[in-house]
């Protein structure tokens, strides 16, 4: 195969697989990381990097700096309309400087901050619907080569595969703002049914995930068990219903909710006990998740805590103690555990006192 051929393929076949990658990750980081290195390979360069804009404050930052002195660049923030990447932004449209002395666009900030010596740029911007999200760059071609019409090409394709990136992170940060938001107004409506009980999810959170951070939980445990916590009491919402029946009435409440899914074994069985004398199922030693007993744990003592409305460190501690000798048979002993050094360690969670 000739070797103009075999670039063309090899170069055919990186963008192939970013726009594999571009359905199957939604690590926006990740995504833009391969972007770069596939710009790197194909346009032959040492350096490249992503600048995304600011429109408030109109200022382009790096998002991602590939090549030598890759981490201080991170550090440069560059103005709308200064520089070449500056005017791409500005502009919205692309740029070849195969000599940037020549140019009375480029700007030496950069160079001059990283001590690193640009010659030549290719810029493009990152455009999602007309909306200019930032630009890329390629600097300083291998072998002093000029950068061409056709890298120039391949660099669009990249530029339009980032800004779909983009746009999905945006768009995922936006439904988890919503989420954290829906659970907030829920956790309002939970307690507007006990006001006397104002706080309390948000301790029993922060009780229940210094308990998970003790037994080491992974990242998406310690997610559901943070959400589980701030509603585990949401079946509560249904009044009509028997107090008893509001684990299994929670439970039933956020199955539609795909991101709840996982809050719903512990949201059914936080009043069970270790003993098998909880409710609702009456579930008994490792058939209670580990979750679920953190949060049993956690919304006893609470309770417990509520009910004395302590305002003086000494009787908390007193209560602390008589709270762990009466607990042997209520919780398993990891969770018995992880609540006693949660409770030596802790300085937050009651640290009005
Ligand atoms: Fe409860």
């Amino acid at each position: 195969m000739k070797k103009e051929a075999k670039k063309t393929q090899d170069i055919f076949k990186t963008l192939c697989e970013i726009g594999k990658d571009l359905s199957a990750t939604m690590d926006s980081d990740e995504l833009l990381t391969k972007i770069m290195e596939g710009a790197k390979q194909i346009c032959d360069v040492r350096a490249d990097s992503i600048l995304l804009l600011d429109k408030k404050k109109e200022e382009l930052y790096f998002r991602i700096a590939l090549g030598e002195k890759g981490e201080e660049i991170k550090k440069v923030v560059l103005p709308v309309g200064e520089g070449i990447a500056g005017w791409v932004a500005k502009s919205g449209q692309p740029l070849i400087v195969n000599d940037v002395s020549l140019d009375p666009r480029f700007s030496k900030a950069v160079d001059e901050k990283t001590k690193l010596k640009t010659k030549s740029i290719l810029c493009v911007p990152i455009k999602f619907k007309e909306e200019i999200l930032g630009v890329i760059e390629v600097l300083n071609k291998s072998n002093d080569k000029e950068f061409t019409a056709e890298d120039l090409q391949y660099l669009t394709v990249l530029a339009s595969q980032a800004a779909v990136a983009l746009n999905n992170s945006l768009l995922m940060d936006e439904l988890h703002n919503f989420f954290v938001n829906t659970i907030e107004i829920l956790v309002m409506a939970i307690e507007a049914v006990e006001p006397e009980s104002k706080g309390h999810a948000v301790r029993i959170a922060r009780l229940a995930t210094a308990m998970a951070r003790q037994l080491k939980f992974n990242q998406k445990d310690y997610e559901d068990l943070y959400y589980a916590a701030l509603i585990h009491d949401i079946g509560k919402l249904k009044i009509e219903e028997p107090k008893q029946f509001h684990p299994i009435i929670g439970a039933e409440m956020v199955k539609e909710i795909k991101l709840l899914l996982g809050t719903i074994p512990l949201i059914k069985s936080h009043h069970e006990h270790y003993d098998g004398k909880g409710y609702p199922e009456g579930l008994k030693g490792d058939m209670i998740p580990v979750g679920a007993g953190i949060l049993a744990i956690a919304e006893d003592f609470e309770e417990q805590f509520l009910n004395m409305r302590i305002m003086d460190r000494g009787i908390f501690a007193e209560m602390k103690k008589r709270f762990l000798s009466d607990a042997n048979m209520r919780y398993a002993p990891e969770v018995i555990s992880a609540f006693a050094e949660v409770m030596i360690l802790s300085t937050d969670i009651y640290d009005f006192l």
